[in-house]
């Protein structure tokens, strides 16, 4: 466009030379691979999501204007391609290897391998410790990602090893994946080689996993076994619009073909300068690689890593050890497919195959009924597992798991074993090892879908579903000796009224013989009657009289808690007994004066579930009754006894009668602890600001309720000064 010329004799202002359009793109790209790294990889956006949406769309409207220019690294290109009808072969120039695997999962595996490569080498104890690099060993699938001058050009799946599939579409969905690498000055290497194979693990986090099934259920469509199955399905998937809608990551590990120094290409003289410069062009690289000196420091990273094993946010299922000089592995070269110079440590598996032999429903303290799958005893996450529950008819029939069927149970960490899914063969479609090796049946030979029986399989009495609730309750109340045995043992638990010695095997014979049917009973055993019971020495005898005789000075909480009152756990029993101090308060002397749902909504953290749940137990008159035979003084009663207190002087606390809105980030304090220490003060801690709203607590990004404070003029407190206001009153009379 030109200006209309004013003055005819002025000579015309030079033209601005306009941006060449390859060079717009080129320059866009740039800065949207430049984003996208520190978004995916680096975890550290430098711009707001927004601003990088609006220089995408650009770039897309600039390409859609002109394809002839579209670039097969552009950051478009990482989605919209379209659905393939079958994956094309792709021959690796150099094979993927695999590592050898070192069985023994105790400190011996590191020094055994170690032993070995010293062995190899030809060293002797006087000779120096041989350096390795220790790194995890993800739980996914490897990927190798070939990149001439700099562009991903293709991605392919391991296959046998010589020859793969050809991902790249699905790979280029990717975020952590770069499509375009970046030189850098940052290490030893700082050019780009024209030929560059990259290997890696594709996996998926847990959380991501989490999301992903979450979403899977709402769709009412099946879930995943676990992050490694997920991670495999999504790669195989021809049509690359669905393994962009699953969550993948990427770890890079090591090296395919590259550029020979003799024509370019880079130098390496060990495993970590390799992989930092992978690190310095664009590749997410654990953090939780190291060197290590010698079998010690193997050992050391195993042990470690075995530790922080499940605290990680992605599955691993051991390390890798690999001896770091390049040169050393030349020397060590490869024994058929493996390489001597690494071995992959494994811990023990947190997941193995077997067999639902029956599935039994148990019935818990308060009735629940809960189905559990007796399995088939296996060694897994290091112990011995025969039982996995099922939680619910709605969970079991969910996952659909039959007697007979061949299931995958997990057990991480000290969490309780999990039934992860049913292996149909050969119906399953994913390719891992778990679902080929298994003999699992097929669908028309299985058994029926469970169903939750409608009695009580202790009792016999009626189980019901009350509406909006996932369980199934016997309603035989303490007519139920399963119900009556587990409220005798949590009564007798270490933090209710604690009877030492009084565990599941003694109370399933006092119960099953009819000794102990309610909780008063417990107190009147007859020593000689306990003598004679199964198994039951004298002394023994003795001291579960002497523990009960103990467990009689007792506290209001540890008493309340006890009772098992449904919904009244540890903390509110304390809330309860320092709002009412008195247990008569609660109760009342007869059920009519009892707290009602009111009195009982003003204790702290006690919702309308609760209150109803404490008000309908002592209206009950067999739990008067027993409560009542429990506190009664010897020798009517049992004897327990408590002191008493006061109510809690509430309306004395500094801060009663104020409420306070908290909103934003606050630098140190969860918003639930600055709630916790708020309320402990005696506030009032409310959701929205209004008229009603003493002060409010804003931390960084406090958005509307913010503007609206001091459109009302409300006090307004960072962290700091709340503070300051909570210190205020320490060693202030309460
Ligand atoms: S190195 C020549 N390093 O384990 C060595 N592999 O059999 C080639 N894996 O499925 C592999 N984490 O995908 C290496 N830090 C790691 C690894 C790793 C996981 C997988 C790999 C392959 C198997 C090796």
């Amino acid at each position: 466009m030109s200006t209309p010329d004013l003055f005819d004799d002025a000579p015309p202002a030079p033209p601005v030379p306009p941006v060449p359009l390859t060079q717009r793109l080129a320059e866009l790209r740039r800065v949207l691979h430049h984003h996208a790294h520190r978004y995916y990889v680096l975890d550290a956006p430098e711009i707001p999501d927004a601003e990088y949406d609006r220089l995408f769309q650009a770039l897309q409207g600039l390409e859609a204007a002109h394809p002839e220019l579209l670039t097969p690294d552009s950051p478009t290109q990482r989605v919209g391609a379209k659905p393939l009808t079958q994956f094309e072969p792709v021959r690796h120039q150099l094979p993927m290897l695999s590592i050898r695997t070192e069985t023994d999962t105790e400190a011996s595996g590191a020094a055994n391998f170690d032993a070995r490569v010293r062995r190899e080498l030809g060293l002797t104890e006087a000779d120096p410790f041989v350096e390795y690099v220790t790194e995890l060993k993800f739980d996914g699938l490897a990927i190798s990602l070939r990149y001439e001058h700099g562009v991903l050009v293709q991605a392919a799946t391991r296959g046998d090893g010589e020859q793969g599939e050809n991902v790249t579409q699905n790979v280029r969905t990717i975020g952590q994946i770069p499509l375009r690498l970046t030189p850098t000055l940052a290490t030893s290497c700082a050019f780009l080689p024209p030929v560059l194979e990259v290997r890696g693990e594709v996996y998926m986090r847990r959380d991501d996993f989490g999301k992903l099934n979450e979403h899977q259920i709402e769709k009412g469509e099946k879930t995943f076994v676990n992050p490694r199955n997920a991670a495999a399905g999504a790669i195989r998937q021809l049509d690359p619009s669905i393994t962009a809608q699953r969550p993948l990551s990427f770890f890079v590990y090591g090296l395919g073909e590259i550029t020979p120094v003799a024509q370019g290409g880079p130098k390496f003289e060990t495993h970590f300068e390799l992989l930092q410069s992978l690190k310095s062009w664009g590749f997410p690289l654990a953090d939780q690689l190291e060197c290590a000196q010698g079998a010690t420091e193997l050992i050391a990273f195993h042990a470690r890593m075995g530790q922080l094993r499940d605290s990680l946010p992605f599955d691993i299922d051991g390390v890798v050890y690999k001896v770091n000089s390049l040169a050393l592995q030349q020397k060590l070269g490869f024994v058929t497919r493996e390489p001597r110079w690494a071995v992959a440590h494994k811990y023990p598996a947190q997941e193995q195959l077997t067999t639902v032999l029956a599935i039994d429903v148990q019935v818990g303290r308060t009735g629940k009924l809960t189905p559990v799958a007796k399995l088939a005893p296996v060694f897994v996450g290091g112990v011995t597992v025969t039982n996995a529950t099922l939680h619910n008819e709605d969970e079991a029939r969910r996952k659909d798991v039959r007697v007979g069927d061949t299931i995958i149970v997990r057990r991480a960490g000290d969490v309780i074993p999990e039934i992860v899914g049913v292996v149909l063969n050969p119906v399953r479609a994913e390719p891992v090892e778990a679902f080929r090796q298994a003999q699992g049946k097929r669908v028309a030979e299985r058994g029926p879908l469970f169903t939750m029986p409608r009695i009580c399989p202790v009792c016999g009495s009626a189980a019901v579903r009350e509406d909006g609730e996932a369980d199934y309750r016997c309603t035989g109340g303490l007519f139920c000796s399963a119900q009556r045995k587990e409220a005798i043992l949590h009564f007798a638990h270490r933090r209710a009224v604690e009877v030492e010695g009084l565990g599941d095997k003694l109370v399933e014979q006092l119960v099953d013989a009819g000794i102990v049917k309610t909780l008063p009973d417990l107190y009147r055993l007859d020593l000689t009657a306990l003598a004679n019971l199964d198994r039951m020495a004298e002394k023994s005898a003795q001291n579960l009289h002497e523990a009960l005789q103990k467990s009689k000075q007792t506290t209001l909480p540890r008493f309340l808690f006890g009772l098992g009152i449904r919904h009244v756990g540890e903390a509110t029993a304390k809330a309860l007994a320092s709002h009412f101090g008195k247990l008569n308060a609660i109760m009342g002397e007869t059920s009519e004066v009892a707290a009602s749902v009111e009195q009982l909504l003003e204790v702290a953290d006690v919702g309308p579930i609760v209150a109803d749940s404490i008000y309908t137990f002592f209206q009950q008159p067999h739990n008067r009754e027993v409560v009542n035979d429990l506190r009664q003084a010897e020798p009517e009663g049992c004897g327990l006894h408590w002191t008493e207190g006061e109510p809690a002087p509430r309306t004395q606390l500094p801060l009663t009668g104020q409420t306070f809105v908290i909103t934003g980030t606050l630098p140190t304090l969860s918003r639930d602890q600055a709630k916790d220490l708020l309320e402990a003060a005696g506030a009032k801690v409310a959701g929205s600001v209004s008229k009603k709203t003493h002060f409010l607590v804003a931390g960084s990004e406090a958005g509307s309720k913010l503007d609206k404070a001091r459109e009302l003029g409300i006090e307004v407190l960072d962290e700091a000064a709340l503070m300051t206001l909570l210190a205020s009153f320490v060693g202030e009379k309460t």
